[in-house]
């Protein structure tokens, strides 16, 4: 046991870098679309992520920090507004495809958050608000991607 111990205490001493960035342009939705994807989406989609107690031990630290920058660099609810009309109708339509597939939040993040589950009512409430988004709005400022 003693070699094992020595492996997850040495683990402890390699950082993850756990960062709640500024959000700039965050979105904009009717408040029951924001709170579902709030509670499903967010930790791995914003800026403000939930860190839990067990995202500051190794290897789960990694785990969750390599989900986290990879779930942002693919959709980023906090910098919505900053994303081009364009970019934003694809990110849209991925979203529609992964509630009706159902393999987002992935089932690890489920079986760890029970309550973050999409009920089928929010699931159709979200798809109806992901066909009538507005692409554009007057305060668009798109700077990237
Ligand atoms: C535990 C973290 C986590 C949560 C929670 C999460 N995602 Fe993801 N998501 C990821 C990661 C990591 C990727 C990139 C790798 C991949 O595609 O599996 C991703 C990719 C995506 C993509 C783009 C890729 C594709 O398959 O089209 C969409 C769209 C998406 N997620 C939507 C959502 C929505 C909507 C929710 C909430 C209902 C959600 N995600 C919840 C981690 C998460």
């Amino acid at each position: 046991m003693i070699p094992v111990l020595v492996v997850v205490v040495a683990a402890q001493l390699v950082p993850a870098r756990r960062t709640n960035p500024p959000t700039k342009g965050a979105l904009a939705a009717p408040p029951e679309v924001e709170a579902a994807l709030s509670r499903a989406c967010y930790d791995c989609h914003s800026n403000a992520t939930r860190w839990p107690w067990y995202s500051h031990i190794a290897p789960a630290s990694w785990l969750m920090v390599h989900d986290v920058n990879l779930g942002r660099k693919e959709l980023n609810f906090s910098q919505w507004g900053s994303y081009y009309p364009a970019t934003r109708k694809r990110k849209l339509e991925w979203m529609g495809r992964v509630l009706r597939r159902e393999n987002m939040p992935p089932w690890y993040y489920r079986v760890l958050h029970p309550g973050a589950t999409l009920t089928d009512a929010e699931r159709a409430r979200l798809e109806q608000w992901i066909d009538s988004a507005p692409i554009t709005t007057a305060s668009d400022q798109p700077s990237g991607k």
